[in-house]
């Protein structure tokens, strides 16, 4: 009943100011106000991996390479994803571990050529599909329900050399094969499909190391893998939804762009934009009307006629395309790490090696103008130079997507994390405060959409289980609950002390009022809002004495605005990216 009342408080005194798709969440102060209360019964609570990063035993049990076998075979890359974190002689481990975290979702992605490794059903790989059942039947002998991604990045090389990926209208039936024998072979166990992780990633950043100079194989690329998700999903629509109760959707991945001054029409214009290139690319084909965002058409065309391209190279999709991809999901998947601040400008925007304005001006998103990107003020280092301390970014995305595309259809958080680099904590500190602090602001900013937005959210899956390769960086960047030892040959697993807060959330089902939880109060929250916490996540940073991390909140010293400058190209996955672009290219 208090919480109930309080909930009202916050509402009414503290206020839902919006600007259309914007809440003010800058002028909120329950932005900083710890929130009591549990989130809908039935949600899922669980962690993200993907097979590339966990399973290793890259040619065992016959699989098939992937294009990141390739790459990381090549001459001078250090091959970590042959072994990884073993999870395909262990899953029975990794299972273990959810209990133990007291979780009751995984969602983990199946290996493409693992199970066709030439990438065709022309052979199917007996080994794969009992590595997957044994998987999937282990979850739910322990009442884990699994939501499966079917692509997260490791195409089949054999696809890749043989039709060149993505940018193939090819790949279109023959991601539809693959669904339609995932969901015959699994599909009685699996009721959540999503076809694919973060498109805007493996296209727009990585262009599956295809060399793209002017970004035009970009656009066919994304056009393909939004036909094959409609072809997916209309599969297991017409063929198994009946048989089968499951639902299928797509994870798709946005920073949330804050508008810098949201009185400003400008601004708002400017974020909007920068939202339709980074987010609505994908999902205005799926929860849209089917087609590409105006502003995308229009932009990239003018930006094209000025470099005297006639021809725009977004392709378009047919009138019947368009009825087709609309619609076509059951379910988002949301991948959200941090924000950005959008200003409108009329000046071109170079890359910055601080890497805040790395999406806009980075050459991810070329055809993009009228936008400034930057971190706001405040704003504290959180692993990498890509990852700013935002947590309230959650409510901005899920706020905004709700309201320019009029969805109604459930959402889940299907990727939120936190990393360090490793390298620079030797032996690692398992005392995670700052994991902690991470899962806890993030956290609760998911139980405010839910109470104070009215969002319709089903789940939240912590990136990640366990340290994993970090696609290009190995295993330098470590996001897990669990920490791998990767210099041990049987990648032993420790919990960190974040996995004990986490678990505690879980089954808590978010924040009662009586958790009584040390954690779970606004003393906490305030600690986690400071700079400090997050400070033993950057490369230079020394712990001051063995290893000491606080158990209480350390009294409240001045909140300082300043910053690491990491190297755009030493740090995060989506700097990975960056360094691997510029290895393909000539
Ligand atoms: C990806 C993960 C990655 C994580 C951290 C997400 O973009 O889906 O595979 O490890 O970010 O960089």
């Amino acid at each position: 009943m208090v919480a109930f009342y309080g909930t009202i408080f916050m509402l009414v005194v503290l206020g839902h100011k919006t600007e259309g798709q914007f809440l003010d969440l800058k002028n909120m102060t329950v932005r900083d106000t710890f929130l009591s209360g549990t989130l809908p019964d039935g949600f899922l609570w669980g962690t993200a991996t993907a097979a590339f990063q966990i399973e290793g035993g890259w040619d065992s049990g016959e699989k098939g390479p992937s294009i990141w076998d390739w790459f990381s075979h090549l001459p001078g890359n250090v091959p970590w994803g042959d072994v990884a974190a073993d999870s395909y002689h262990k899953y029975k481990e990794d299972v273990q571990m959810h209990v133990d975290t007291g979780l009751n979702s995984y969602r983990f992605s199946i290996s493409w050529p693992r199970l066709f490794p030439d990438g065709t059903n022309t052979t199917i790989n007996q080994y794969g599909v009992d590595y997957y059942n044994n998987l999937i039947n282990e979850l739910k002998n322990n009442g884990i329900e699994p939501l499966v991604t079917l692509y997260h990045w490791d195409l089949p090389q054999k696809l890749k050399d043989r039709y060149g990926g993505w940018v193939n209208d090819t790949m279109v039936e023959l991601f539809e094969n693959y669904a339609r024998f995932c969901f015959a072979t699994f599909g009685d166990r699996v009721k959540y499909w999503a076809t694919f992780n973060e498109p805007w990633s493996f296209v727009a950043a990585l262009g599956d190391f295809n060399h793209d100079p002017d970004y035009s194989m970009r656009y066919k690329m994304a056009h393909n893998v939004i036909r094959a998700h409609a072809r997916a999903w209309h599969t297991y629509d017409d063929d198994f939804r009946s048989s089968q109760n499951g639902s299928v959707g797509i994870v798709i991945s946005s920073m949330w762009g804050e508008p810098a001054d949201l009185h400003n029409p400008a601004d708002r214009q400017a974020a909007t934009n920068y939202m339709e290139f980074f987010f609505g690319w994908f999902a205005n084909p799926i929860i849209g009307n089917g087609d590409y965002p105006d502003v995308m058409k229009r932009m990239v065309r003018e930006s094209r006629l000025k470099q005297n391209q006639t021809v725009s190279p977004l392709p378009e999709f047919t009138e019947e395309e368009k009825l087709y991809n609309s619609g076509s999901t059951d379910f988002l998947g949301i991948n959200t790490y941090t924000a950005r601040i959008i200003s409108a400008t009329n000046e071109t925007q170079t890359c910055h090696p601080d890497g805040h304005n790395f999406a806009s001006a980075c050459g991810f998103m070329p055809d993009l103008m009228g936008v400034k990107e930057s971190v706001g003020p405040g704003w504290f280092y959180m692993g990498s130079n890509i990852f700013w301390f935002a947590p309230w970014n959650i409510r901005g995305i899920l706020h905004f997507v709700r309201e320019r595309y009029n969805y109604t259809k459930p959402f889940y958080l299907s990727e939120v994390g936190i990393g360090e680099t490793y390298k620079y904590h030797s032996p690692p500190n398992l005392n995670d405060t700052w994991r902690m602090c991470f899962y806890m602001t993030y956290a609760n900013e998911a139980l405010k959409a839910v109470k104070l937005d009215g969002v319709d959210l089903r789940g939240f899956y912590a990136w990640t289980l366990l340290d994993n390769v970090e696609w290009g960086s190995g295993p330098d960047q470590a996001f897990g609950l669990y920490h791998t030892n990767f210099t041990h040959p049987s990648r032993q697993r420790t919990p960190k002390r974040s996995q004990g807060l986490y678990r505690t959330i879980a089954q808590e089902n978010g924040f009662p009022e009586n958790a009584n939880h040390v954690w779970m109060t606004q003393e906490w929250l305030e600690w986690c809002h400071m700079e400090e916490a997050y400070a033993p996540t950057r490369p230079d940073y020394v712990e001051p004495t063995s290893g000491a991390r606080p158990t209480q909140p350390a009294p409240k010293p001045p909140v300082s605005t300043a910053r690491t400058g990491q190297s755009l190209m030493t740090t995060g996955i989506l700097g990975v990216l960056v360094v691997l672009v510029a290895i393909c290219s000539p």
